[in-house]
C-alpha cells in the first residue's frame, strides 16, 4: 500500500527535538525525504545516524534570513522540491511584563513570529513554481488565550496565527494552503521551566487532572499527527485554519 507522502519532500524547522522531531519520524515513515533545519547541531547530527539517506540536516537559525535562505538552498539541493514546510521552531520567555527586559521580547517575536514569517516567505517560490503546496506552522494555545507571565510568548504566538490566516487568504489562487496548530500542554523539555515554577512534575499532573477535560498531557507524536495530516494531501482542502490540540483545554 502506498504511503500518505511516498516521493514528497518536505522541510522541517525545529526538527532536532520534540515535537518537531515526530514530526520529522513519522514525516519519514510516511515515505518523504526531509530536509530538517535546528540551531541544535548535536541532536541534528543524531537525527542524521537515525534516518540516514532520507533526511539532510543543517544548522539554521529561523530569525536570520541568511540562514533560512541558505536551508531552502541545501533542500533544493537535496530534492529539488518542496511540497510542504512544517515550522516547529519556538522558544520561550515567561515573566512578568514590567520585569520583561526589552531585548527578551524582540528575541521571542524574531523567533516565533519572524520564524513564521521568514520559513514561509522562503518556501514561497519553491510552491508556487510547483503550481501547489502545504505550509504549517505551529503555534499555541497561547496564540488564543492569555495566560500569567506569558505576555511575551502569548503576544509572539497570536502573531504566527493571525499571519497563517492571512497567508492563507493570500496564498489560495495559488493552490499554496495555509494552517497553524495550536497545542496544548505537550510532553516535551519545552515546558522545564514553566514546570519548575509550578512546583514539579506532580504538580503540574494534579493541574492537567483539573484542567484538561482528557486530564493529561499530549504526547508529541499525537502533534505530529495533525502536523502530517495537514502537511499531506489528505487535507487538500483545509486551508486558513488555526487547529487547537490540547486536549479539550480551551
Ligand atoms: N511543549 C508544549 O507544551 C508546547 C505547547 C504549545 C506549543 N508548543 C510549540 O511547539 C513548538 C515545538 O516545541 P517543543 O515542545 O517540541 O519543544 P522543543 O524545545 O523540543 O523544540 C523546539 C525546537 O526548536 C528549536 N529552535 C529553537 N529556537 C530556534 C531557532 N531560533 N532556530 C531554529 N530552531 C530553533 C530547538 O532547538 C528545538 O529543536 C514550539 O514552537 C513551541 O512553542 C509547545
Amino acid at each position: 500500500m502506498p504511503s500518505r507522502l511516498d516521493g514528497k519532500r518536505v522541510v522541517v524547522f525545529g526538527g532536532a527535538t520534540g515535537i518537531g522531531f515526530e514530526t520529522v519520524k513519522l514525516l519519514i515513515e510516511e515515505g518523504a525525504l526531509v530536509t530538517v533545519g535546528d540551531l541544535n547541531v548535536e541532536a541534528g547530527a543524531k537525527l542524521s545516524d537515525m534516518f540516514q539517506d532520507s533526511i539532510c540536516f543543517q544548522k539554521c537559525d529561523v530569525s536570520s534570513e541568511d540562514d533560512v535562505r541558505a536551508l531552502y538552498a541545501q533542500a533544493g539541493e537535496f530534492g529539488g522540491q518542496v511540497d510542504a514546510m512544517v515550522n516547529c521552531a519556538g522558544m520561550q520567555i515567561s515573566g512578568e511584563a514590567d520585569a520583561l527586559a526589552l531585548d527578551d521580547w524582540n528575541r521571542i517575536m524574531a523567533v516565533n513570529a519572524g520564524g513564521a514569517f521568514l520559513t514561509a516567505k522562503h518556501a514561497i517560490p519553491y510552491m508556487r513554481k510547483a503550481g501547489k503546496g502545504s505550509i504549517v506552522i505551529i503555534a499555541s494555545t497561547a496564540g488564543l488565550r492569555g495566560g500569567p507571565e506569558m505576555t511575551a510568548y502569548s503576544a509572539s504566538k497570536g502573531a504566527m496565527v493571525a499571519f497563517g490566516r492571512a497567508l492563507a487568504m493570500e496564498l489560495g489562487k495559488n493552490k499554496i494552503r495555509v494552517n497553524v496548530v495550536c497545542p496544548g500542554w505537550t510532553d516535551t523539555a519545552f515546558n522545564g521551566p514553566v514546570i519548575e515554577t509550578l512546583g514539579g512534575v506532580d504538580a503540574r499532573d494534579s493541574m492537567l487532572k483539573v484542567s484538561v477535560p482528557l486530564q493529561r498531557q499530549a504526547h508529541p507524536r499525537e502533534i505530529a499527527q495533525v502536523n502530517v495530516h495537514l502537511a499531506s494531501d489528505e487535507s487538500s482542502y483545509v486551508t486558513g485554519q488555526s487547529i487547537v490540540v490540547d486536549g479539550g483545554l480551551i
